[in-house]
């Protein structure tokens, strides 16, 4: 039996909800349906009226609503139930069916329902969505991963629900397999270090700067109209303004300081590990959280543990500008270093991601979204083979522009015993990678001398040993 819908979603909890009704609002069918069958009839109860839906309560029910071939969005949790739902949809597809996995998937996940599928004659996508609830609705960022000829079935749908800028929408095929899910996880490490370099900031002008939490909302605004202009920035000027109805102070002061996360960030970090790519902005953004939830152990150590003696804030303005330029450099780092992890692993997985294009879907719907992606897409239109987006014209002055600031705040914290990991750590890598000569040449002779790992030599090919406990002398070895 073939459906009239031309698209389904299956889990309505509410991204997948949100998506399904943004389908619809753009005119096209849709089948929706959930394990449970309440929220089915509960949603088309509440939605019905915003464009063509067919309510369904069992799977059976819903693969025949969809015309062929089917194209199934699956919207649920991560993990496991992604896996059941597709055991349960698969006996009932046709050969060349499209499932559609919009969820936080792990990439390697994704690679392997990929194969499974395939060998099932279905096709599957793993597709990144960003935006949250807001997005989903109205326009998220979409990251499609997967065969591009499955993904030719559903580019229109796509686009026409993507969130547009300057007419473009904010969605790009991204490369086979597991890349688009891949994509979105870079996108939300840097989302990660997004949000660490904003509340380190916050830490300094809390407690460094001596300003409570409206008047810190106020810079945020401010500063949201500058080089910082993106959604989290703006946000932070909101959550900060937010007055508490129970209490009538600032909201922020009364939620605990320990941070959730759901693992795209420590995937993340893991990932740039086994490609050997320095990622220390979003790497220390995970560390932060996880220190932000060793809660009790902080607070027995927050009266046992010295820091400084505190001296007198600085002088306010100065302080607070160079803390937004510090913020600023930090960022440029936490971004180069999250693009050479996508070079990184379009190299590794022959995905010949165009990092260009990336950025330019970064643009508008998802959380990262900011005025400088522009900026990014440029250097890449520039230089698709670039190495590091440092290394670009605009970057590599932003960053030489406000490196006094920067060190200024490191110091600064650093004396005031303020933790500020992503400041300093960024920092740490703009000043490694600028030397042409780092130490590393120390690492190399210790390794040889209790390894006999050997080393190569400035002024000469080859590799070398020296028998450093023995006669002292240098073998060739290779
Ligand atoms: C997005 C967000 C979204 C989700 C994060 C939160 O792009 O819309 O990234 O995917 O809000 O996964 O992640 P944590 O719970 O790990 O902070």
């Amino acid at each position: 039996m073939t459906g009239q819908s031309r698209i389904g979603v299956t889990g309505l909890a509410v991204m997948g909800a949100n998506l399904a009704r943004n389908i619809a609002r753009h005119g096209v069918p849709v089948a929706v349906h959930n394990r449970t069958g309440a929220r089915t009839t509960e949603f088309i109860e509440a939605y019905g009226d915003e464009g063509e839906f067919t309510g369904t309560q069992s799977l059976q029910e819903f693969v025949d609503a969809l015309e062929r071939p089917r194209r199934i969005i699956v919207m649920v949790k991560a993990g496991k139930p992604v896996d059941g739902v597709i055991t349960e949809l698969t006996p009932l597809l046709d050969e060349g069916d499209i499932i559609i996995d919009a969820g936080n998937s792990h990439f390697p996940d994704t690679v392997r329902r990929t194969a499974e599928c395939a060998a099932n004659g279905i096709r599957f996508m793993g597709v990144g969505v960003s935006g949250g609830e807001e997005g989903a609705l109205l326009g998220p960022s979409i990251m499609p991963g997967g065969d591009p000829e499955a993904y030719a079935e559903v580019k229109d749908v796509f686009e026409a629900i993507a969130a547009q800028v300057d007419g473009t929408p904010c969605v790009v095929h991204v490369g086979p397999g597991g890349a688009g899910h891949y994509v979105k996880m870079v996108h939300n490490g840097i989302e990660y270090a997004d949000m660490q370099l904003i509340v380190e900031a916050y830490d300094l002008l809390t407690h460094v700067a001596g300003l409570d939490a409206p008047a810190i909302g106020k810079i945020f605004e401010e500063w949201n109209s500058g080089d910082l202009e993106s959604f989290l920035i703006e946000i932070t000027g909101k959550v900060l303004a937010k007055v508490d109805e129970k209490t009538g102070g600032p909201l922020v002061d009364v939620i605990v300081d320990r941070a959730g996360q759901k693992g795209t960030g420590t995937w993340t970090a893991i990932d740039a590990l086994g490609l050997g790519i320095p990622l220390t902005g979003i790497t220390e953004a995970v560390f932060a959280r996880g220190l932000s939830a060793l809660r009790d152990e902080r607070k027995k150590a927050s009266t046992t543990l010295a820091g400084p003696n505190p001296s007198a804030a600085e002088d306010r303005t100065d302080l607070v500008d160079d803390i937004r330029q510090a913020l600023y450099a930090s960022k440029v780092v936490a971004y180069a270093q999250g693009f050479a992890q996508m070079r990184a692993a379009s190299l590794q997985n022959d995905w010949n991601l165009d990092l260009g294009a990336m950025a330019t879907i970064w643009r508008g719907g998802c959380i990262i979204r900011a005025q400088f992606l522009n900026r990014i897409r440029d250097a890449y239109a520039e230089h698709p083979d670039l190495d590091n987006l440092l290394m670009v014209p605009y970057f590599t002055e932003a960053v030489a522009n406000a490196q006094d600031a920067w060190r200024r705040v490191v110091v600064t914290a650093t004396e005031q015993g303020v933790a500020i990991p992503a400041f300093s750590s960024s920092l740490s890598y703009y000043d490694g990678y600028r030397r042409e000569r780092g130490p590393a040449n120390l690492i190399q002779g210790l390794r040889d001398f209790f390894g006999a790992h050997t080393y190569e030599r400035i002024d000469a090919e080859g590799s070398f040993h020296t028998r450093w406990a023995q006669d002292g002398t240098e073998v060739r070895t290779d």
